[in-house]
C-alpha cells in the first residue's frame, strides 16, 4: 500500500506548494478540500492543515472536525491551520494591529523537538498572517518564537500508555510557512514531519511510479485499444510513452497539425514520436483551419473555431479506430485539484473531454493524473525520452493563432514562425552565467505578431511601414501567476537585430514586461 500524507486545503495560495514539497520527499500526498478527510483510509500516515484567506473569527471560515485525525496520526497545522488548532482546542487567536508579513527569525527554538531537528538557532522563516495566536491550548508547549510572535511554533506531545512520547498522537502547529522558499529550513521541517515523525518510507519515485503505473495500465486495459491525442507537449508525450510501454501498438496516437504550430514543429515532433516507437497518425488539417479562420479577428471567435475544428478532425480520425475502448489524456494533478474560492464554495476545476463521438462510448484513461509538472518531467526522463521533449515549454492549444493579433492568414503565420524560431533558437543557445540556457531558465517564451499595427522604420535608404512583434518570456511554476523574465540586454539586442534583419514584414521588436496578474501569459 502506498503511504500518503493528506493536505487539507483551507484555500491558501500555497497549498499546492505544500504538496510539491511533500512529493519532493519521495512521498505521495493528496490535496483535498478541508472537509473531505478520508476517514477510513489506512494508508494515510499524516495530515497537514494549510493556510487560508480567512480569519478563524470569520463566520464563513472553513472548519474541520479535528477529532477525525488528532490523536490517531501526526498533525501539522500551518498558518491558519495552526490558528484553527489553537482556536478550536482552547487557545486564543486575536487580530493584530499590524499584519505579520515577511521575514522573521526563530530566535528561541527548541532544537530537541523532532520538528526542529537539524535547525539553526535564528533560522529565517516567512510569516503571512493577519491574526496571531495569543494563547496556546492547554497541554501545548511553545517550541519556537520570533521577536514579534511568541507562539510561532507549538506542539502537544501526547504520551503513549507506557509513558513514551507518541508521534501518532502529537500535534504540531507553526504560524509561519515552511513550504515557501523564504523559510530557509522549511524543507528540513517538512522532512522532519513527513519522514521522521510520520514515518514515510520515501518510496514514491519516478521509477516506482513507472513500474506500478505500467502494471496497473496492463491490468486496466487488457487487450483493449486506446486512442490518445498528442500535442507535442510534455504531458501528452509522456502519457503516450507510458501507455506504449504498457500496451505497445494497441495505443494509437493522433497528432493534428492545425497549421499554427511553430516552424517545422510538426515534422520534428513526428520524427521524435517515431523514434520513441509510438504508433502515431499525423493529420495535416491546416487548409481547413485557415479556411475557417479567414477574416476572423475576434480572439474568442478564433479560439472557438479552432476548438470546434480540432474536435471535428480528431473525431474523424478516432472513428477510424472503430474498436477503440479508451481515450487517454495527459491530464495532470494541478488540472484536477478541487480548489476552494474565497466565497467558500468548492469548485471542481473542470477537465474537458472535448466532445468525443458518443457512439464510440470511450472510457477515460489518465495515467498522469496524480503528478505535478516536475514529476511528469522526471517520469519522462525515467522512460528515456529525449531531453528536448521533456524540457519543452508549454504551448497553447490554439497555437500561434492566439499570438497573432487580428485575423489569421498563412502569410502572417509564416512571419511569426520565422521570428519565433530566431527567438527560441537564441534562448536555447544562450548559456547564462550560471551555466543554464535561457530556454531552460524560463517557464515559457514566444513571439506575438501585432498584425493590426504598423509603424515606420528605415532600412538602408528605404522607409518601411511594417509590423512590430513583441517578445514574451515569463518565469512561473504553474502558469497561474507569472513574472516577466529579466532576459539579458545583450541577448535581447542580438535577437532584435536578427529578427528585423531577417524577417520580412517586421521592422520593430518590443519586449513585454507585464506580469500575470494583471496581464496574462498569452496576448489573446
Ligand atoms: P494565460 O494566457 O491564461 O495562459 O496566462 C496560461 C497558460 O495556458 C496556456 N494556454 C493554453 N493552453 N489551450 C491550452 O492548451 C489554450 O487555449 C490555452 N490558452 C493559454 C498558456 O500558453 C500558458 O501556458
Amino acid at each position: 500500500m502506498t503511504q500518503k500524507i493528506i493536505i487539507l486545503d483551507f484555500g491558501s495560495q500555497t497549498t499546492q506548494l505544500i504538496g510539491r514539497r511533500v512529493r519532493e520527499l519521495d512521498t505521495f500526498c493528496e490535496i483535498l478540500p478541508y472537509n473531505k478527510f478520508p476517514k477510513d483510509d489506512p494508508s494515510v500516515i499524516g495530515v497537514i492543515l494549510s493556510g487560508s484567506p480567512y480569519s478563524v473569527h470569520d463566520p464563513e471560515a472553513f472548519k474541520v472536525d479535528l477529532s477525525q485525525f488528532v490523536g490517531r496520526i501526526p498533525v501539522l497545522g500551518i498558518c491558519y491551520g495552526a490558528q484553527f488548532i489553537s482556536h478550536t482546542l482552547g487557545g486564543k487567536v486575536e487580530k493584530t494591529d499590524s499584519r505579520e508579513y515577511g521575514r522573521a527569525n526563530l530566535e528561541t527554538i527548541n532544537l530537541y523537538n523532532p520538528l526542529f531537528k537539524g535547525f539553526d538557532r535564528g533560522s529565517q522563516v516567512w510569516m503571512s498572517h493577519g491574526d496571531t495566536i495569543t494563547a496556546i491550548p492547554e497541554g501545548f508547549e511553545v517550541i519556537g518564537s520570533t521577536k514579534d510572535v511568541r507562539n510561532a511554533a507549538f506542539w502537544s506531545g501526547e504520551k503513549t500508555e507506557d509513558g513514551k512520547s507518541s508521534n501518532s498522537k502529537s500535534v504540531w502547529a507553526v504560524q509561519f510557512h515552511p513550504e515557501v522558499y523564504h523559510t530557509l529550513q522549511g524543507k528540513q521541517l517538512l522532512r522532519n514531519f513527513v519522514v521522521d515523525i510520520c514515518g514515510s518510507r520515501q518510496e514514491w519515485s519516478a521509477a516506482s511510479f513507472v513500474d506500478s503505473t505500467v502494471a496497473e495500465l496492463k491490468a486496466q486495459l487488457g487487450q483493449d485499444r486506446v486512442i490518445l491525442g498528442l500535442s507535442g507537449g510534455v504531458d501528452s508525450s509522456v502519457a503516450a510513452v507510458l501507455l506504449n510501454r504498457a500496451i505497445g501498438d494497441r495505443l494509437t496516437c493522433i497528432f493534428v497539425d492545425h497549421g499554427m504550430l511553430r516552424k517545422n514543429e510538426f515534422t520534428q515532433v513526428m520524427d521524435d514520436y517515431k523514434v520513441l516507437g509510438l504508433n502515431v497518425v499525423g493529420v495535416d488539417a491546416s487548409a481547413k483551419f485557415f479556411a475557417d479562420l479567414a477574416g476572423v479577428a475576434d480572439p474568442e471567435q478564433k479560439r472557438k473555431i479552432i476548438g470546434r475544428d480540432f474536435v471535428e478532425v480528431f473525431n474523424a480520425e478516432a472513428r477510424k479506430i472503430a474498436d477503440a475502448r479508451w481515450l487517454a489524456q495527459g491530464t495532470i494533478y494541478p488540472d484536477r485539484i478541487e480548489s476552494l474560492n474565497i466565497t467558500g464554495k468548492v469548485i471542481k476545476s473542470h477537465h474537458n473531454v472535448g466532445g468525443l463521438p458518443k457512439e464510440m462510448n470511450l472510457q477515460l484513461c489518465e495515467p498522469l493524473k496524480w503528478l505535478f509538472k516536475d514529476e511528469v518531467r522526471r517520469v519522462g526522463r525515467q522512460l528515456g525520452m529525449p531531453e528536448h521533449l521533456i524540457t519543452r515549454h508549454p504551448f497553447p492549444g490554439p497555437g500561434l493563432a492566439v499570438r497573432i493579433l487580428g485575423d489569421i492568414t498563412p502569410e502572417k503565420v509564416h512571419i511569426l514562425q520565422e521570428a519565433d524560431d530566431i527567438y527560441i533558437r537564441g534562448l536555447r543557445e544562450y548559456v547564462d552565467t550560471d551555466g543554464e540556457t535561457l530556454y531552460n531558465k524560463v517557464w515559457q517564451a514566444g513571439v506575438v505578431l501585432l498584425s493590426t499595427v504598423r509603424s515606420v522604420g528605415v532600412m538602408g535608404d528605404e522607409r518601411t511601414y511594417e509590423h512590430p512583434v513583441a517578445l514574451r518570456a515569463v518565469t512561473s511554476t504553474d502558469a497561474m501567476t507569472a513574472d516577466w523574465a529579466h532576459l539579458p540586454y545583450d541577448f535581447l539586442a542580438r535577437v532584435s537585430n536578427e529578427i528585423i534583419n531577417k524577417v520580412r514584414g517586421v521592422n520593430r521588436v518590443c519586449y513585454d514586461i507585464s506580469s500575470k496578474p494583471p496581464a496574462t501569459i498569452e496576448w489573446e
